[in-house]
């Protein structure tokens, strides 16, 4: 059912029964709609969250790779920031994050970049990331909800993981921009986007919920 019948049927049933909490996240995704921003309700059917997968472990640095893209997918990029690529009513884990400021490790950067420079789709997100136990991504009314169930699954502290995560020095490379480098050149960091290192060790089994700022291809509103 395309969106331009939900938005009708979500209205009536909102007069209906303004208390409902589900009819009533659907009256005020139909109000956004109305208004002209691009948020569409979780409860619309076929609405899809964005998605990231854990793309390599480094051992030496106790670091994770995690991103867009199933590199055993010959058929290449698999998450959609711009739409969302997994339906919310499936269960998946969230990817929740605790940035406490740790320099970036001395890892290696890949590639040769694409639109932008290498450096931008390797950022360091400057802390942890940790999954939780699979839950559907139309159960989240927002982020802050998210960020929520973060702090409860992991302590405070814990939020949703973003898709701009990852920060970058231009230049940075091996020990180059690493260590107290790192921190003392934290003017030039800018956030990069698609794939991102963090500490950590997830599972690999499965994609996990992230956060985007200002696409509509999240699960929640923003
Ligand atoms: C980073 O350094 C390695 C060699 O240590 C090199 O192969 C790679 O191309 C460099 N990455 C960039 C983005 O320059
Ligand atoms: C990655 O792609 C392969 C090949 O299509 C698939 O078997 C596997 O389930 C995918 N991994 C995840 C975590 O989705």
């Amino acid at each position: 059912m395309s969106n331009l019948y939900t938005i009708p049927i979500a209205l009536l049933l909102a007069v209906l029964c303004v208390n409902c909490e589900p009819l009533n996240r659907a009256y005020r995704a139909a109000l956004q709609l109305e208004s002209g921003i691009t948020i569409i309700s979780s409860t619309s059917q076929g609405k899809k969250g964005l998605t990231f997968v854990k793309e390599a472990h480094l051992v030496d640095f106790g670091i994770d790779l995690v991103g867009c893209r199933n590199w055993s997918d010959p058929n290449g990029m698999d998450c959609n920031a711009y739409s969302g690529d997994t339906l919310c009513t499936e269960r998946r884990p969230v990817l929740c994050t605790k940035v406490d400021n740790s320099p970036r490790p001395a890892y290696i950067i890949l590639g040769q970049g694409a639109a932008m420079p290498a450096y931008f789709y390797a950022g360091w997100n400057r802390g942890h990331i940790a999954t939780t136990v699979p839950v559907q991504g139309s159960q989240f009314a927002n982020r802050a909800a998210v960020d929520a169930y973060c702090a409860q699954s992991f302590g405070t502290g814990w939020n949703v993981a973003q898709f701009h995560d990852g920060m970058f020095i231009s230049g940075m490379n091996g020990t180059t921009y690493s260590g107290a480098s790192w921190t003392n050149n934290a003017k030039n960091q800018q956030s990069g986007g698609w794939h991102y290192y963090s500490y950590g060790d997830v599972r690999n089994d499965i994609r996990f919920w992230v956060h985007i700022k200002d696409q509509p291809s999240t699960c929640w509103a923003q």
